[in-house]
């Protein structure tokens, strides 16, 4: 039986390996995390992460041929394949700090699988990746390695969060990238292997190690340029009179553009668009490129923006000033169907709400009191550490409530931004909301899901994102 340990359970190693044990009855997986909170989790009835269709495939491989465990190094030593899928966060400190990766997970990582193993690995980065790395593992591994053949292979992972299980279950391309030697083929091939259990052959690729490492952060970029492209367009839709979402509708007909990732929004969010657009930058920048590391700073640069003009409008539309008045906030995590509110822009919506003295209250229907609280009181790239490190909230904010239901949020209210598309918001009832709050009541649609005409009917002040008023 081939044994395969993925180190880090989180939001990529945990769904990603339930996935392998679901289609490969005959491979052993354990997932290996050092935070005795996530693995007592993964091992209950109450899973870390919220994904749907994540706990039905738990369900049915734990205890048979998916495990979660603390016991790193034992683990480590008795695989045949290490999936390292820890987290890089961008650096806060040091040389490249706001910019860089931090590779201390990978590499404490690394040298634990130097440490403990006592058979030939292959060590496949499931991590995203600055372009280079598997060459510094590759050192650590090997050095001291006394004789042991370790083969690193680039694996990066494509899915996002909201759909990982449907997306793993049908990736559009799984992506391998190994040395170009007999060795390094054969352990591509192994972990072709695995996925050919259910992935159709045409779509694995196998590349260079470069390649596959550059590739991931690429296709990240490409994808959060898009964003910023249609936002970039919707702040001159609203200076225009053009309404943002036929000018998307048009601009998709074109079967070279394609229909999806042009939905104009307050601004994406999430884990991965940041940081990796910023670690390009910084490859770029140490690369002698400035020019491209430029360019691509500009999605950023443009998300940043759509974020600031978000609140300005909401703070303009109301005299001016949000100064004492009560705004609710519907949604938090970064995307629908997550609970996930790594880099959401509702944490920089709201930051700048409360710089105007807003008092705000917030619903989201998966995310609790303690993780915004937190949230809203953490500096700039501390949150993308293990959940075990990040620092307890010292004093709750106090012009910030959250509340699990959205009429108590929106009760009182001068405005509500809703800041996550989740669908149940559209079926709210809007008359009965409106009834209860002040007048004017405003509402700012951050993700353009609303029936603009209907709320008008029913006396709101509306405003979405680039569209005429
Ligand atoms: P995460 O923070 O949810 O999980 C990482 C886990 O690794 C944590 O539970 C942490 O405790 C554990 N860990 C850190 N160091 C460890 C060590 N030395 N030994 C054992 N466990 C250790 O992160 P994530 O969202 O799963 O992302 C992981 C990687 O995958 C990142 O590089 C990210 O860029 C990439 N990625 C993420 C997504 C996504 O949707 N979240 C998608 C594709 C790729
Ligand atoms: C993204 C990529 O889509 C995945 O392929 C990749 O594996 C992952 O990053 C990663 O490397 O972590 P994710 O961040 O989970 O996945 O979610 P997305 O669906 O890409 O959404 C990201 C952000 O963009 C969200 O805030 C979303 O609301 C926003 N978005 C997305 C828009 O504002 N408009 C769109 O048209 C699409």
């Amino acid at each position: 039986m081939v044994k395969i340990c993925c180190i880090g359970a989180g939001y990529v190693g945990g769904p990603t390996m339930a996935v392998i044990a679901l289609k490969c009855p005959s491979i052993e997986v354990v997932v290996v995390d050092i935070s005795v909170a996530r693995i007592a989790a993964w091992n209950s009835e109450q899973l870390p992460i919220y994904e749907p269709g994540l706990e039905d495939v738990v369900k049915q491989c734990r205890g048979r041929n998916l495990f979660f465990s603390t016991e790193v190094e034992k683990h480590i030593s008795e695989a045949d394949i290490v999936f390292v899928s820890v987290n890089t966060p961008t650096k806060t400190q040091g040389l490249g700090a706001g910019k860089a990766a931090n590779l201390t997970y990978w590499e404490s990582a690394a040298r634990m699988i130097a440490d403990v193993s006592k058979s030939d690995k292959i060590v496949v980065e499931k991590s995203t990746v600055p372009v280079k790395t598997a060459e510094a593992i590759e050192k650590i591994l090997n050095h001291n390695s006394n004789g042991i053949n370790f083969q690193i292979l680039s694996n990066p992972e494509f899915l996002a969060e909201g759909t990982a299980i449907q997306d793993l279950f049908k990736p559009d391309r799984v992506l391998i990238g190994g040395r170009e030697t007999p060795e390094g083929q054969k352990a591509i091939k192994a972990l072709r292997d695995v996925y050919a259990n259910w992935v159709p052959e045409d779509r694995i690729i196998a590349t260079n190690l470069w390649s596959a490492e550059l590739s991931k952060l690429a296709a990240n970029a490409i994808l959060a340029q898009r964003i910023s492209s249609i936002n970039a367009m919707s702040a001159l839709c609203e200076a225009t009179g053009a309404d943002v979402t036929e000018v998307a509708y048009a601009v998709s007909k074109d079967s070279r553009i394609g229909p999806k990732f042009l939905n104009a929004s307050v601004g994406f969010g999430g884990s991965c668009f940041q940081k990796d657009i910023l670690n390009l930058v910084y490859i770029c920048e140490c690369n002698g490129l400035p020019e491209v590391a430029n360019y691509w700073k500009q999605v950023i640069k443009i998300n940043d923006y759509q974020k600031t003009r978000f609140v300005n409008r909401v703070v303009a539309s109301m005299f001016n000033t949000v100064s004492g008045k009560k705004i609710a906030i519907l949604g938090f995590a970064f995307k629908k169907d997550t609970g996930d509110t790594r880099e959401t822009p509702a944490i920089d919506v709201c930051k700048g709400l409360l710089g105007d003295k807003a008092n705000i209250s917030i619903y989201d229907p998966q995310v609790t009191e303690e993780q915004i609280q937190r949230d809203l009181s953490m500096n700039k790239f501390d949150w993308d550490h293990p959940i075990h490190l990040q620092p307890m909230s010292p004093t709750a904010v106090k012009e910030v409530t959250v509340t699990w239901d959205a009429y108590q949020a929106a009760n009182g209210a001068h405005g509500i931004c809703i800041l996550t598309e989740w669908d149940e918001f559209k079926a709210l009832d809007y008359q009965k909301i409106y009834d209860n709050m002040q007048k004017p009541a405003f509402i700012y649609d951050g993700r353009n899901i609303m029936d603009v005409e209907k709320l008008r009917k029913i006396g709101f002040i509306v405003y979405s994102i680039g569209k005429p008023l």
